[in-house]
């Protein structure tokens, strides 16, 4: 069956025949849907890319069944419910940094125009007036800009206002002043910025806390006559009090790209004469979408081909390099924690995962995720992601516990996973052999190798005599084929554990007989896909 993809924005063609040259792929490209009907189409489609048209609601990804990912062909992911598609386990991953360059440049383009009036005059011009004496403007030369939020735009609108001859005083709470300095970024507080700036330009997310980051209380702590530019989000700057700003004479000039509705209802604003708007127009260059577009196209290629996770904002991000190295170690941990959803019983209260040796030298984030994804998936309803995973244990009462040990073991690398239940604590480890072969190395303690595929028998018994042929005859019985037998004992104690791994799930009857041998103590059926 085909893999489907709905490009339901303008992503760049280039993008979108990348996907449909995929070998197992059928693409559907559709704009400008309502969102009803993208509720009734969604639940076909395998992954939905996007860009900041479509908003992904939680009742968009309630009809959304098969969905697997969203791509968003840009930065900001404000458009798409990222709790809501965490809970339905979708990976949304975006394209940060493809069209950073391509919003450095619009921020300048709007700050130039609003320096010397560019589009007020050209309108002018365009309507048969010559002005020359009311479209007097400054120099940017010698200005003071005002960056708040250092990130990667605006990083980069520091270094072109450098360029221009200007001083840059940036605000990030979040990113330490080491570093700046080779960028020409004065690093100072919000009031030191607003109160010296000519032009504040703001580049931060929108989240609670930055809504209306410039509000009238921001603005009046400015610079009388500085001029403001939003190119990051609307809501970012309080369209009311920015016009009443402009009105009073507070603020000079405002240059905007993005607004609180888009396109703007409330139109006092686009239509000031101080005003510079564009239509939401900082990433539209060729250049930024061909690479936005291929980017994301990329990335869902390859994680609905391959599981390969990159840049995603709701799963720890890797490099293809540590993907690589990590995915065997991801597929130790889900196999791991799949056995002991299995074998253990009673309420799940506490999954601790652990690596040791070249384990630890990667992140362990991922791992816990992949473990807790192989130990809810047998006894939960529904999808069960990497990315719902922790979430899901949460909201069911488990702890997840993750953390790495220096303690020395017999393998190179170990992962070592215990689930505490209100019945008992069992531990289960095991090892990446040569090939990528996951592989069980103990159960509590007790040495045991396995395989971590198909059809296991896991049985603790009593360490005597006759135990593998009492189990062996009753599978012959029934016509099981006996794959593999593995036996783990701790020497001078009575308990041991056996693993039969057989070709064919074992009949209820024959489990029940095997139970009810005098020597089983317990038996369990344990499926690893
Ligand atoms: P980024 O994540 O690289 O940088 C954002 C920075 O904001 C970070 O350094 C963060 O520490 C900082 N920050 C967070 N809260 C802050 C606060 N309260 N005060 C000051 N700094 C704060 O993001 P980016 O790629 O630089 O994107 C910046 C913004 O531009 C986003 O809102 C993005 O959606 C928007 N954007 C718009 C367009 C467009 O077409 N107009 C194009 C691309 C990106
Ligand atoms: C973004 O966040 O990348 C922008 O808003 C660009 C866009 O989608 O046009």
């Amino acid at each position: 069956m085909s893999i489907r993809v709905l490009v339901a924005d303008n992503v760049s063609p280039k993008g979108v025949a990348l996907l449909e040259e995929t070998e197992g792929f059928d693409v559907t490209f559709k704009t400008g849907m309502t969102p009803p009907e993208l509720a009734e189409v969604i639940g076909d489609y395998d992954a939905l890319i996007v860009r900041s048209a479509t908003k992904v609601t939680p009742d968009i990804l309630e009809h959304a069944k098969k969905l697997r990912a969203i791509g968003r062909a840009g930065t900001g992911v404000d458009n798409i419910d990222l709790p809501a598609a965490s809970n339905a386990g979708v990976v949304v991953m975006n394209t940060p940094g493809g069209n950073s360059v391509a919003a450095a440049e619009h921020t300048i383009a709007l700050m130039t125009a609003l320096a010397r009036n560019v589009s007020q005059a050209n309108a002018d011009l365009r309507a048969g007036q010559w002005e020359r004496k009311k479209y007097v403007g400054i120099e940017i030369e010698g200005k003071t800009l005002g960056v708040i939020g250092l990130g990667r735009i605006g990083r980069e609108v520091a270094r072109r206002g450098r360029g221009l001859r200007m001083e840059v005083l940036g605000y990030d709470p979040f990113v330490s002043g080491d570093g700046m300095d080779s960028l020409g970024i004065d690093v100072v507080t919000l009031d030191e910025l607003l109160a010296k700036s000519d032009f504040v330009t703001i580049h931060v997310p929108k989240t609670d806390d930055t809504k209306n980051l410039i509000n009238a209380e921001a603005i009046a702590k400015m610079k009388k006559g500085a001029r403001v530019i939003n190119c990051a989000r609307g809501g970012l700057l309080d369209e009311g009090a920015v016009f009443d700003a402009l009105e009073s004479g507070q603020l000079s000039g405002c240059g905007l790209d993005v607004f609180d509705a888009e396109p703007p209802t409330d139109r006092r604003l686009v239509e000031h004469p101080a005003v510079v708007a564009t239509p939401h127009l900082g990433a539209s260059t060729v250049e930024a979408q061909v690479r936005v577009g291929v980017e994301i196209a990329q990335k869902i290629r390859d994680y609905l081909q391959s599981g390969v996770i990159l840049d995603a904002v709701n799963f720890p991000s890797m490099d293809r390099e540590t993907h690589a190295a990590m995915s065997p170690v991801m597929e130790l941990g889900e196999r791991l924690g799949s056995l002991l959803g299995q074998i253990c019983s009673g309420g799940m209260k506490r999954l601790e995962v652990r690596s040791y040796g070249t384990f630890g030298e990667y992140p362990i984030k991922p791992v816990a995720m992949a473990a807790s994804k192989g130990l809810l998936q047998p006894v939960v309803h529904g999808a069960v992601s990497y990315v719902n995973s922790i979430a899901l244990a949460q909201s069911r009462g488990v702890t997840i516990e993750e953390g790495r040990s220096n303690e020395n073991t017999d393998y190179s690398g170990l992962l070592r996973l215990t689930l505490t239940t209100d019945e008992s604590t069992t531990t289960v480890a095991g090892t990446v052999l040569t090939g990528n072969y996951p592989r069980l190395v103990e159960v509590d303690g007790t040495p045991i190798e396995s395989s971590l595929d198909g059809h296991l028998l896991f049985i603790r018994n009593r360490d005597v005599p006759g135990v593998i042929g009492g189990i062996g005859s009753i599978l012959g019985d029934t016509g099981v084929n006996i794959a593999g037998l593995q036996l783990g004992r701790v020497t001078g104690d009575e308990a041991a554990i056996s693993i039969i791994a057989v070709d064919s799930p074992v009949p209820a009857d024959a489990l029940s007989r095997i139970e009810q041998l005098p020597e089983v103590l317990s038996v369990t059926t344990v499926s690893i896909p």
